[in-house]
């Protein structure tokens, strides 16, 4: 069987959680989550704050946006529930953007058209890691006065123009969650640009107290300022990660070995017609989270993911389009309002890639998915 992902946990992710079971770094801000901030400043993230998972991350990031009911943001509908219902919790409307679907990223040209008086923030999802195009989308935003804040949760480890993804945006959050590249099982962070938000992030994660003030010793008593949540994850799975984050290098170009296996393979049968592969501009320099491809219809699709089933091989087609989701529709969208996102989602597949697989197993896919669009 090959499993369409698995986490990669050795001997140092096991002994940092012993080491927590056995020194009660149990809640969190420890010793483990200050070390794995220590290591995303040092990656490049000034201001940046672990989270209980990537969608809290985005409610976290709602509430410092101070978006409100009656206000809306433009979100790509080809996305998890998690980026949408972050400010929907808040009360606004989401206004749903198509995509492009070279790299399944919101289309930048399409963004202007959904703006109105009472847009405040665009959500860009940096699918499979791959990332948007993030001056088109500041310019827009500058232009208008609207905040950006970025679903980096699948782009850990991914670049735009030379930086870690995310820093182009006013906030980004991410996922640890058992999926994604690096894990803590659930888990996320966010990352900040303005300093003068970080204190009201810290309350608002601290369930609306300055609690962390307190434990610094800043004031002597602590109280509560602000709507807030637990958004603190434990220091066990904060160990969890510090694990993962010390074998970054070997588990992101693993993945990427694999994801470049799968791109070289599918050459031929791109220029054939058969399928189309991710692309990638040239601005991106992605982290290898998904292999997707495009066949040229949903029956196809289907029929081939059935087919590598009966082979034992997991591959699995991604986002239903939120703005066809029930609750889309109760906010008076239908299905034919983004047709591009539609077919898209309808044609892609992702194929296995974990940080466990062989290369023959790749290549155990590589020859199925040939074998049978030459059928
Ligand atoms: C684009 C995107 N946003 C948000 C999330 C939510 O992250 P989490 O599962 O850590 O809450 C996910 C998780 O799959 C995701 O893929």
């Amino acid at each position: 069987m090959i499993n369409f992902t698995e986490p990669t946990i050795t001997k140092t992710e096991k002994d940092y959680v012993s080491d927590a079971l056995d020194n009660n770094l149990l809640s969190g801000d420890k010793k483990y989550t200050k070390l794995c901030n220590e290591w995303f400043h040092n990656y490049g993230y000034k201001n940046f704050l672990l989270t209980t998972s990537g969608s809290s991350a985005l409610e976290l990031a709602a509430i410092l946006s101070k978006i409100k009911p009656g206000d809306e943001f433009i979100v790509p509908s080809f996305t998890f529930s998690s980026t949408a219902n972050a400010f929907m919790l808040r009360g606004a409307k989401p206004i749903f953007v198509e995509i492009n679907p070279d790299t399944m990223d919101m289309d930048v040209d399409k963004i202007e058209d959904k703006i109105t008086e009472n847009t405040k923030v665009i959500v860009p999802v940096d699918y499979a890691g791959i990332s948007c195009d993030m001056d088109k989308i500041n310019q827009i935003a500058k232009k208008y006065n609207l905040m950006v804040i970025e679903d980096a949760a699948q782009a850990v480890g991914s670049k735009y123009k030379g930086h870690p993804c995310g820093l182009e945006s006013d906030i980004a959050c991410f996922s640890f969650h058992e999926t994604k590249n690096f894990t803590m099982g659930e888990g996320g962070a966010v990352y900040i640009k303005d300093d003068t938000l970080m204190d009201e992030a810290e309350i608002i994660r601290e369930k609306g107290t300055n609690r962390k003030q307190f434990l610094h010793g800043m004031v002597d008593k602590y109280s509560w300022y602000k709507i807030g949540s637990s958004i603190l994850p434990s220091d066990l799975l904060a160990a969890i990660l510090y694990g993962q984050l010390e074998r970054f290098d070997e588990i992101l170009n693993r993945r990427l070995a694999l994801w470049n296996k799968y791109y070289t393979f599918f050459a031929n049968l791109e220029e054939s017609g058969k399928l189309r592969r991710p692309h990638v501009p040239e601005y991106a320099a992605h982290n290898g989270h998904i292999f997707f491809i495009l066949l040229n219809d949903e029956e196809t699709r289907n029929n081939l993911m059935h087919f590598l089933k009966e082979h034992d091989i997991v591959a699995t087609f991604h986002y239903l389009p939120l703005h066809a989701a029930p609750l889309g529709q109760e906010y008076g969208y239908k299905p034919g309002d983004l047709p591009v996102t539609e077919d898209a989602a309808a044609r892609l597949l992702r194929l296995p890639l974990h940080h466990n697989m062989a290369d023959e197993d790749v290549e155990k896919v590589c020859n199925l998915v040939k074998e049978f669009l030459e059928k």
